[in-house]
């Protein structure tokens, strides 16, 4: 999903793009890897591949591990080797949600899921193999390349009179389009280091659902639930919106601007 956005908000800033596809790129394959790269010879690699079942992570780990972590420094090695910078995609759930305020680059990550320990493990092993690192944490991403919970709400709306949603957790919805343009400028600015990059404002899954609906003009019912009546295998951070420490960061659009362009988008 953020992968094809970024070839996009690459190619309008003029860079020249290799894009691959999981069968052509597997990032488990150092082999496959080192081979893509060698043959691109980038400025700078950008790892969008992920292990992203936040749930299914819960059942098999050793999976989730393989491509967030193993992958990761497949991936920074072979950018290392050509002399490039790497950017590896993070995100909120590396954090327990217990702050109680925004999250920022300097505080503990504490994953409660595998998942979130997954992409955590990959944060380290690309910031130990590749010095000429960018570490993007980011949070509950949407966009019109791939399945999210705005497509899921809009689907759920064409057939249902009513959906039922957790109220008990808060994030920062982030379109993938304004944070591939992030992105893309961050890696224009060479400036190395651990980011965080999130849409702006916060909301539960319960306000963004009420949100979409009304903004898609779609008359559907939103019920609220709570985390633990709906029992999901995966723990979640309770509040896990995401800010920056640094006064000269790149700011994204905020969360209901970003459902602006995706509805224009899906249009
Ligand atoms: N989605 C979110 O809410 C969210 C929030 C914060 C951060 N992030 C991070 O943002 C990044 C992009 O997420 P996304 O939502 O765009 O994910 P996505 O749509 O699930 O894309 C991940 C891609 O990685 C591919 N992939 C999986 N295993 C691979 C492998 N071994 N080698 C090569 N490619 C492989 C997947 O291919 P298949 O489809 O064939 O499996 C898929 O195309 C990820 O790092 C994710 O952890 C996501």
């Amino acid at each position: 999903m953020l992968g094809r956005d970024l070839v996009r908000a690459a190619e309008l800033t003029n860079h020249e793009v290799t894009a691959t596809t999981r069968a052509e790129l597997d990032v488990t394959d150092r082999a496959s890897v080192d081979r893509v790269v060698e043959r691109a010879r980038p400025d700078a690699v950008i790892n969008c591949a992920a292990y992203t079942d936040v749930d299914g992570a819960e059942r098999e780990p050793e999976a989730a591990l393989r491509v967030n972590a193993d992958g990761a420094r497949n991936v920074a090695a072979a950018a290392v080797a050509a002399g490039a910078s790497v950017l590896y995609v993070s995100t909120d759930y590396v954090f327990d949600g217990r702050k109680g305020g925004p999250y920022v680059e300097s505080d503990e990550p504490n994953p409660l899921s595998s998942y979130g320990a997954s992409k955590l493990a990959g944060e380290v092993d690309t910031s130990a193999v590749n010095p000429q690192h960018y570490i993007v944490r980011s949070s509950w991403l949407f966009g019109t390349a791939g399945r999210n919970f705005a497509a899921t709400m809009l689907d759920l709306g064409e057939r249902e009179s009513q959906v039922v949603v957790v109220r008990d957790q808060v994030g920062s919805p982030t379109y993938t389009a304004h944070l591939a343009e992030g992105l893309v400028r961050l890696i224009d600015t060479g400036a190395f280091g651990l980011y965080h990059m999130a849409a702006g404002g916060q909301c539960s899954w319960y306000d963004f659902a009420v949100a979409i609906f009304e903004q898609a003009g779609v008359d559907c019912r939103v019920l609220s639930t709570t985390t633990e009546e709906l029992g999901r295998p995966a723990p979640r951070p309770e509040y896990s919106a995401l800010a920056t420490q640094y006064a000269d960061a790149i700011h994204l659009p905020d969360w209901t601007e970003g459902l602006d362009d995706y509805l224009a988008e899906r249009r």
